[in-house]
Parts: C-alpha cells; sequence; structure tokens
C-alpha cells in the first residue's frame, strides 16, 4: 500500500471561482495563493488559461510568485487549450498541466457524438502534447462517477503509459455513493497495472451532499490526492471542503493517513476566502462556520461545562476558531446561567439562581439570544432587591 501522505490540491481560485457571484480579479488571486502556500497545500490549481485574458494574466502571476508549490493550469484535450496553459505557468518552479476528457457515455455520445476508441486516443493524445511542457501531468477522466469501470481502467491505463503521473477520478456530477466512489478507486488500483506510476486523485462535486464522504472513501481505497476547496466552494452545489477532509484524516489517525495543513490556519483563511469572494458561509459549515463551538441547549452546555469533550471533538485552537461559545437561548439550562454570570463577575448560589432563570426564560422566549447586557441588568436588579429585602 501506498505511503499516507495524502496531498491536497486546492482548486478555489479555478473550480471555486466558476461560482457565479465569486469571481476575483489578479490581484485577489495572487493574494489568496499565497495564503493556500502558507497553508501548506501541495497544489495550487491558479485557474484555466485559455479561457480568458484575465485568468491566464492570474496564472501567469502566480507561477512566478509561488515560491515550492506546484502551480496548476486547467486545460481541454486541445492542443490550443495545453500550449496557452504551458506559457502562463512559465516561470513556475513547479508547473502542472491538467488535461482531460470526459469518459462517460453521457459526455462521449452527447457532448462529443463520438466513439470510446475515439476519446481513448484523445487522452493518450492530450497527455503527450502536455509531457512537452512538462513532466508533471495530471489528467482527468471527467464524469468518471458515471464512467464503466472497464473503460474508466482502460483509459487510465493508456494516458499513464503516456505520461500521466497523477490521474484524477471525478464525480463530476456528485453521483456516486461513498461505497461505490470507494469502489471505483480499489477497482483501478487492482485493474490497471501501471496504477503505481502514478497518483490516483480524488476530485468530488457535492450534489447529494457527498462530497466529503466520498473522497475519505476514494483516499480509504488508495488514492493519494484530494482536490477540494475551501468552504467547498465550487460548481453548482461545490466541491469538497478542504477543512473537512483535512480535519477528518487529523481526527482519525488510525487511517495512517495524514497532509501538511497547517490547521490554526483553516478559519482565517475560510473568511478571507468568504470576505474576498463576497460569498458567506453557512453557520453551521463544519469546521468553519459560526455555529461550529456553539453550545446552546442545556443538556449540552451542562456535559461541555464538565468537560469540553462530552460535546466537542476539535479544540477550536487547533482550526485557529475563536473559543467555544456557550449561546444562551431558552433552551439553556442553570449550569450555562451560572457559569455566565461567574464570567460576568457576579457570585451566585444555586437559590440565587434558580430565581434569577425564571426570570432569564422569560426574557429568552421573547429574543432569540440573551446577550450579556440582559444578563448583567438582571443580576444587578436582583442583587439590588436582595440587599433592601
Ligand atoms: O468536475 C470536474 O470534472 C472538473 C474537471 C475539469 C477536473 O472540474
Ligand atoms: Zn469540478
Amino acid at each position: 500500500m501506498a505511503e499516507g501522505k495524502v496531498r491536497i490540491f486546492d482548486t478555489t481560485l479555478r473550480d471555486g471561482e466558476q461560482v457565479p457571484g465569486c469571481k476575483l480579479n489578479t490581484g485577489e488571486k495572487l493574494m489568496l495563493a499565497l495564503q493556500l502556500e502558507e497553508l501548506g497545500v501541495d497544489i495550487i490549481e491558479a485557474g484555466f488559461p485559455i479561457s480568458s485574458p484575465g485568468d491566464f494574466e492570474s496564472v501567469s502571476q502566480i507561477a512566478k510568485a509561488i515560491k515550492h508549490t506546484t502551480v496548476c493550469g486547467l486545460s481541454r484535450a486541445v492542443q490550443k487549450d495545453i500550449e496557452v496553459a504551458a506559457a502562463a505557468l512559465k516561470g513556475a518552479v513547479r508547473p502542472r498541466i491538467h488535461t482531460g476528457i470526459g469518459t462517460s457515455d453521457y459526455h462521449i455520445k452527447s457532448k462529443f457524438n463520438s466513439t470510446r476508441e475515439d476519446i481513448l486516443e484523445r487522452a493518450v493524445q492530450c497527455v503527450k502534447w502536455a509531457r512537452n511542457y512538462t513532466d508533471d501531468v495530471e489528467f482527468y477522466a471527467e464524469d468518471a462517477g458515471r464512467t464503466d469501470n472497464d473503460y474508466l481502467a482502460m483509459v487510465i491505463e493508456a494516458v499513464i503509459k503516456a505520461g500521466a503521473t497523477t490521474v484524477n477520478i471525478p464525480d463530476t456530477t456528485g453521483y456516486c455513493l461513498p461505497y461505490q466512489y470507494g469502489e471505483k478507486i480499489a477497482y483501478l488500483v487492482n485493474n490497471v497495472p501501471n496504477i503505481d506510476k502514478a497518483f490516483i486523485s480524488c476530485h468530488c462535486h457535492n450534489d447529494l451532499g457527498l462530497a466529503t464522504a466520498n473522497s475519505i472513501a476514494g483516499v480509504i481505497a488508495g488514492a493519494r490526492q484530494i482536490e477540494c476547496t475551501i468552504n467547498g466552494l465550487g460548481e453548482r452545489a461545490g466541491n469538497t471542503s478542504l477543512e473537512e477532509v483535512v480535519m477528518i484524516l487529523k481526527q482519525h489517525k488510525h487511517l495512517g493517513l495524514y497532509t501538511d495543513i497547517k490547521t490554526e490556519q483553516l478559519n482565517p483563511l475560510s473568511r478571507l476566502v468568504s470576505d474576498t469572494m463576497r460569498m458567506p458561509v453557512q453557520p453551521n459549515k463544519a469546521i468553519v462556520g459560526s455555529n461550529a463551538f456553539s453550545h446552546s441547549s442545556g443538556i449540552h452546555q451542562d456535559g461541555f461545562l464538565k468537560d469540553a469533550l462530552t460535546y466537542e471533538i476539535i479544540n477550536p485552537e487547533e482550526v485557529g476558531a475563536d473559543s467555544s461559545k456557550i449561546v444562551l437561548t431558552a433552551r439553556s439550562g442553570r449550569s450555562a446561567l451560572a457559569y455566565r454570570f461567574q464570567k460576568l463577575g457576579f457570585q451566585f448560589d444555586r437559590n440565587d439562581v434558580d430565581v434569577l432563570y425564571k426570570e432569564f426564560l422569560n426574557v429568552a422566549d421573547s429574543k432569540k439570544e440573551v446577550e450579556d447586557s440582559d444578563l448583567s441588568r438582571m443580576a444587578t436588579e436582583y442583587q439590588q432587591q436582595t440587599a433592601i429585602a
């Protein structure tokens, strides 16, 4: 079995930027690329150079500025695309060309009006063209998720023979179930004779909410690269979320898999991407959502205050998030209320808290969240009343 390092291929600047409204200018792309290098990603997919002069310029500037991370440009299986990608990547310390073609019958028949034999030839040809410019060529078999495994294995064997060093198995439509995607990767591991000459990459979309689960199934089955984006941005329902796969591998050490991501940068970078792309993060998003470390129900708060591990599997500091929050709502209990009074400098015994809790519930029922200012007012009034009595 291959060693345990899983390469993180970040495509926030390519697949992520395809999201309507998320378009970035060259300066923004360059700034984010430098942050991605700091984060420790192994490959930055900087764009699709032939798609526009602006994207060519962005890839070109990123290629020159990045010091050690691989910089990748996307192309179709078209000679001109590959030439333009190579030109944009000039000056990169580690340039990679990502080229490929659709391999499912949907793509072969409806998109290309072609045959499996012709697509196989075009796949081999595009890898050979790309190898004229760099030794680092990644081939994508678009819609591999719905491609017949025997045919996929033939294509993958042929492109590796032609010089592909990474083979990307995209679940382009987010169709597969985790066990199916895992079996597909295992099928390639077991049936492509030269598979040891290339890394297998997972590129999973989130149409059924399974992108992260599928990518993890893929690496368990033998893939050693995951293509992902900050905040899970990407076409339609998005791509695999970088922060999720990285933390899953870190949490589940028994898998023997790891990444080189500096996890304490995950939350700051998530915010930067969200602000730069003007794309808010859903509050309940794993790892980087604003509620990811908030506890609001009484039962959870009580357990959390006794021992954080009862309700938290990740220490927020480990992912650069603000400390865990106890949010006071009408579902909160006495322990959380007593804890918050204590934090605000009020020492109350059990009987005091019982009395104050009734008043707290009245306030909590009238608003979504009880603020510290409400509590201070309640506590001060209570102290005044008890002093008079
Ligand atoms: O989803 C997909 O298949 C892609 C390829 C271009 C890699 O983004
Ligand atoms: Zn994609």
